[in-house]
């Protein structure tokens, strides 16, 4: 899809959820990519095709390395700690990690002169925002130290920008769900408390029930409302994006969604369908921080990628969570 520069690609992050499927994407596209991860939540496996740099992106002096030894233009960077509830009981752990590593990472690309960036942000920037819908111009208000630490990362991509750095494209991803449809990499994150994979735990009897946080809000059927996105789809996102940087396009910010959003009930009544018998759960209080409905306005990353969608399904999106969560169970993990 993308015309390779025969330059390398970095990608932080690459052994995680979301950078191993871009990885793998690229490295089919016949990309050359240089993955670093301190595999802190990644998994070395989950790397195919792509060298591993096992090291921490706030290492001045190795990114410094890397990205002259590989001979770097652009630099994908997916690295960051992305629990929020751990963000409120632990901003610091945050602001370091996500925040000044990414100034680190900056400083270096800027030295080295990378030619582009494309960043993972994320619609935790937003905060509650009117009508539960986010435009890339929405105000910003982000409710916890994890949408802070990346919208901080955003602003000093825009002045670093300014100030001739490297261009960029900012994507804030919705909910992220699903994995790779040929089932060879997912989501292994231990503890994980993503709703998808919560709840093909629990359908597989990794855990006992799912506790659906809120039954009373203001939306159809009173659970949460989301904008979940297969991930095939959002790291498609980033080739196109590749794509867009190299042709000289401008630095912009692009919502990652598909434009509509599915209650809590729907999304297990979907993982019930795939299973073939429904989800235990169990209805609980709200869980602090969570908006009513978030869902992402969808149209200015297909007018400026091009963009297009190609698994807006929920029942494609449970059956491949819950294929990989079958894969990960048959392997005891
Ligand atoms: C949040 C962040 C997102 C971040 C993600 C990962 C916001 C607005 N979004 O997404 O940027 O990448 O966390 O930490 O801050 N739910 C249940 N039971 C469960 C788990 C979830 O009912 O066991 C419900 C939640 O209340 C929510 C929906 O499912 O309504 C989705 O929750 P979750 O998958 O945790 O993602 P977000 O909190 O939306």
């Amino acid at each position: 899809m993308s015309q390779s520069s025969g330059r390398t690609i970095l990608v932080t992050g690459g052994a995680g959820y979301i950078g191993s499927h871009v990885v793998l994407q690229l490295v089919e596209a016949g990309e050359r990519v240089v993955v670093l991860d301190d595999l802190s939540t990644g998994f070395r496996d989950a790397v195919i095709g792509a060298e591993l740099v096992v090291g921490n992106v706030g290492d001045q002096a190795l990114v410094a390395r890397v990205l002259r030894e590989h001979d770097v233009d652009t630099v994908m960077h997916f690295a960051a700690r992305t629990i929020v509830p751990e963000s409120v009981a632990d901003p610091l752990r945050y602001y370091g990690n996500n925040t000044c590593a990414t100034r680190n990472l900056l400083a270096c690309c800027k030295e080295a002169g990378v030619e582009q960036i494309v960043f993972s942000s994320t619609a935790a920037v937003y905060g509650i925002p009117e009508g539960g819908r986010a435009r890339e111009d929405t105000p910003t208000a982000p409710i916890n130290p994890y949408g802070t630490s990346k919208l901080m990362s955003e602003w000093m991509l825009r002045d670093v920008a300014a100030a001739g750095g490297p261009r960029y494209v900012a994507l804030r991803y919705f909910n992220v769900a699903g994995c790779d449809p040929a089932g060879r990499i997912g989501q292994s994150t231990k503890n994980a408390t993503l709703l998808l994979k919560v709840a093909c735990e629990a359908a597989l009897g990794k855990r006992p029930r799912l506790p659906i946080f809120g039954t009373d809000y203001d939306t159809p059927d009173g659970t949460g409302v989301r904008d979940y996105i297969h991930v095939d789809d959002l790291a498609r996102a980033h080739l196109e994006a590749l794509k867009y940087l190299r042709g000289g396009g401008a630095s912009t910010i692009l919502n990652c969604g598909y434009g509509h959003g599915y209650s809590v009930r729907e999304v297990l009544a979907a993982v019930g369908r795939a299973h073939g018998s429904p989800v235990p759960c169990v209805e609980e209080p709200r869980r602090a921080g969570d908006p009513p409905s978030l869902v992402a306005a969808a149209d200015k990353i297909r007018d400026t990628l091009g963009w297009q969608p190609r698994h807006d399904d929920l029942d494609f999106i449970a059956r491949t969570s819950l294929a990989w969560e079958r894969k990960l169970a048959a392997a005891g993990r």
